[in-house]
Parts: structure tokens; C-alpha cells; sequence
């Protein structure tokens, strides 16, 4: 990766580990904030793909806003040294503390779902003597032709105001004296693979927003939220230049400032999770490598059964098998990939492609495994980003029952 061999990293940090290209991750970054050049907008990185300080970091040093959906987020973006107005606050469930922490922090906006939200964000901002700047989160109800699980934008999910019901609502946001409305915005779905979805969420935006001008209230914003998909096998989405040149199509001469809150697509591709073989062996008609990463480290192929490539570091030749390639945790469901053809030793040094967004920052401790260390290539060197979790960590939290007599 870039100047460093992958082998060096495994030998050095161990297996497994997640190793991150920072040239990847602003590659892409630049592809979004140079295609939009022509037009206002903020390039805000959702964290929730990869949240590493080093990775807000290398964001941050570029001009990139973030977007966030937890307190937990909130600190580690300001810990980074990200001027708080540069974050937007996303999603469903905010409670009053994480409100409150936004606001003293300063956060730039607040996404809005609900019109209980909204009311309690304004008694909270009221409470703190405070305004908070805020956007409509609505549900366009667009299908985002993507995984049901990673579909945001459909009438029946979750996430956002129905459409019809959002100039109520902001008619309430502006009567309130504790909130200041600046925007709209959604964010339709994960690992979309067309452009033409965003662009009729974009139009229904944008339909509203001149129905609200009507109604005297003036939205500054337009949040397109993030989604556009990477290449995981044979997918063949458009790159994020192709989006923001057609968004940039669309708005250019409207006095809007554009948001957007790519996190795959900046991160996706510019991880690997490195992992060694350990045992080769054969039931029945299968044959499975069993591995030193599991579920734990990457949910996503039994969560959604996503397909990531496995490539051999330093390939063999010979006559390839079908593996299942799978982890050490006690669950059928804990692989990595089924039916890989590939020549394999024990011992074996493997990279799971396309691990830089939801791998690490859905990784658990099922089974008691520490999480596994993370890795960032700067050109020839490389960096430990984050420390291997050791075993003691993990229950350092927890206490047993005072000492007592044993119960009959
Ligand atoms: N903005 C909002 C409000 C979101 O909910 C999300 C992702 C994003 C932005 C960033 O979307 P992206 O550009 O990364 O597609 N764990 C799943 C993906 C869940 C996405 C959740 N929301 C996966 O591994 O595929």
C-alpha cells in the first residue's frame, strides 16, 4: 500500500489489522470538493464508516466538514481539532444530552427527524440560552435500489419527515425563537450504484424549498446526505466526481450551499483488513481456511452477506481450491467469504479489499476478542493509528458480586 508492503505491517502490528492509505482517503475527498468547485457546498464526512481520530484528522487538514449521529462522535471530532461549526448532528434518536453537548460545543446544524425533535431541540436550546441552527431531515420517499438494510428514504423506513407534512413543520421551526432554520436535506440510502436516485430527491428538495420561499421562509441549505457506493466485486458506481458534476449542473445560479455526507465512498477503498491463515481443513465436500479475523472485526458479509475480495499478499502458484474463508468465533455465520478460489498454505497472509468503511467501526468483542489494531500508510512509513485492545481491557469495566455466603 503506497510505499509500505503489507507483509512488513503484518510482521510488525500483527494480524489482524486494519491498514488505511491516507493518499486513498484524500483522493477521494479532493474528487468530491474539487468536482464541486463551481458551486457553495461542504464536503461533510459521515464518521460513522471509519471514526478513527487519524482518519477525522487527515479529513480535517483538508477543509472537510463531518457529519455526525452521537455524542460519542461529537468528542472525537472536536478531540481531532475540528472547529465545531464545521459539524453537522445527524439522526433518528438525539437525546437531550447529546443536544446539549451540540450546542455548547457550536455545532454548524442540527438534522432534524421529527416533530418531537424539533420541539425538544427548541426547549433544550431555550434551556442553554441558546439558538440552535437547524435543517429538516425529510423522507422523500425515493427507492435507492440498495440492501433493504442500507435503504434510508422509502416512506416506510425510520429516518426523516414524510415529505407531505414538512411545511407544517417548518412553519413551527420558524415560529420558535430558539431555533434559526437554515436548510433541508435527507439522506435516501447506503451503497447506491446510480446517480438518478439522488437527482429525484434533489428535484423534491428543491420543489419544497421554493414551496417554503412562498411561505417566507428562506432555506440557505440543501443536505443531499451521503450513500454513493465503491466497487466491492462488480459493481460499477459512478466515481464521486460524476455525482457532484451533475449536482453542480442542477444548482449552479441558486443561492444555495450544497452539504453532502459521503463516508464510504471516501474511506471504503482505501482500507484492507490483513489476516493470516491458520488452519486449512476439509468437511465433507468444503474446504475452509480458518483465519485470525471473524465477524467481530468485519460484520458486513454476515450482516448482509457482502461480498469484500480476498487476495493472498504474496500469491502461490499451483492449482486453485474453493475456500470458505472463515474466523475462529463459534457461529456458522462467521465468515469472511464463501467459495474463493485460491492456492493457500497456513500461515498465509490475506487481504480482505474494501475494509476502510464499516469494517473497524462495527467491529465488537463477541468471543472476547480485543478489536484489532489500526494502521495508517503515509507514503513510505506507516503509522499505528490505533493500539491492538488487549484482553484486560475489555473487562477492566466490570465487578462481581460482593462476597457473600454460598446460597443452599
Ligand atoms: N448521512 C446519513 C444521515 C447516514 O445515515 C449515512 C449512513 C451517511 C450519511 C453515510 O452514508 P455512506 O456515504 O457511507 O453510504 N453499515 C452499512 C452502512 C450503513 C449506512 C448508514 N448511514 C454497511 O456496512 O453497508
Amino acid at each position: 500500500m503506497e510505499g509500505v508492503e503489507l507483509e512488513r505491517i503484518a510482521h510488525d502490528v500483527g494480524t489482524p489489522c486494519f491498514v488505511y492509505s491516507r493518499a486513498g482517503i484524500e483522493h477521494a475527498w479532493r474528487q468530491y470538493d474539487g468536482a464541486l468547485a463551481g458551486i457553495a457546498h461542504e464536503v461533510c464526512y459521515a464518521v460513522k464508516a471509519n471514526s478513527n481520530l487519524a482518519v477525522i484528522d487527515v479529513l480535517g487538514r483538508l477543509g472537510a466538514g463531518f457529519d455526525i449521529v452521537s455524542a460519542g462522535e461529537l468528542e472525537r471530532v472536536l478531540a481531532a481539532g475540528v472547529p465545531a461549526e464545521r459539524i453537522v448532528f445527524s439522526g433518528v434518536g438525539k437525546s437531550d444530552a447529546e443536544m446539549a453537548a451540540a450546542l455548547e460545543a457550536g455545532v454548524g446544524c442540527f438534522n432534524v427527524e421529527s416533530a418531537q425533535e424539533i420541539r425538544r431541540l427548541a426547549a433544550t436550546a431555550a434551556r442553554t440560552g441558546r439558538t440552535a441552527p437547524v435543517s429538516l431531515r425529510v423522507n422523500p420517499d425515493i427507492d435507492a435500489l440498495t440492501h433493504p438494510y442500507i435503504t434510508t428514504g422509502l416512506r416506510e423506513n425510520k429516518f426523516g419527515i414524510p415529505i407531505d407534512e414538512a411545511r407544517g413543520l417548518y412553519a413551527q421551526a420558524a415560529a420558535s425563537p430558539a431555533l434559526a432554520v437554515r436548510g433541508i436535506g435527507c439522506h435516501i440510502g447506503s451503497q447506491l450504484a446510480n446517480i438518478e436516485p439522488f437527482l429525484d430527491a434533489l428535484e423534491r428538495l428543491l420543489a419544497l424549498r421554493d414551496a417554503l420561499a412562498g411561505d417566507g421562509i428562506r432555506l440557505s441549505h440543501l443536505n443531499l446526505g451521503g450513500g454513493l457506493g465503491i466497487r466491492y466485486r462488480d459493481e460499477s458506481p459512478p466515481p464521486p466526481a460524476d455525482l457532484a458534476g451533475a449536482l453542480v449542473e442542477r444548482l449552479a445560479g441558486r443561492d444555495l450551499v450544497l452539504v453532502l455526507e459521503p463516508g464510504r465512498s471516501i474511506v471504503g477503498n482505501a482500507g484492507v483488513l490483513l489476516t493470516r491463515v491458520e488452519y486449512l481443513k476439509r468437511n465433507g465436500e468444503k474446504r475452509f481456511a480458518v483465519v485470525d479475523a471473524a465477524m467481530n472485526d468485519l460484520l458486513r458479509p454476515a450482516l448482509y452477506d457482502a461480498w469484500h475480495d480476498v487476495v493472498p499478499v504474496k500469491p502461490r502458484a499451483g492449482a486453485p481450491e474453493l475456500y470458505e474463508i472463515v474466523g475462529p468465533i463459534c457461529e456458522s455465520g462467521d465468515f469472511l467469504a464463501r467459495a474463493r478460489a485460491l492456492v493457500l498454505e497456513p500461515g498465509d497472509l490475506l487481504a480482505v479489499q474494501s475494509a476502510g468503511a464499516y469494517a473497524f467501526a462495527m467491529s465488537s468483542n463477541y468471543n472476547t476478542r480485543p478489536r484489532a489494531a489500526e494502521v495508517m500508510v503515509d507514503g513510505d512509513r506507516y503509522h499505528v493509528v490505533r493500539r491492538r485492545e488487549r484482553v484486560r481491557d475489555l473487562f477492566a469495566g466490570e465487578s462481581v458480586l460482593p462476597a457473600g455466603p454460598v446460597p443452599a
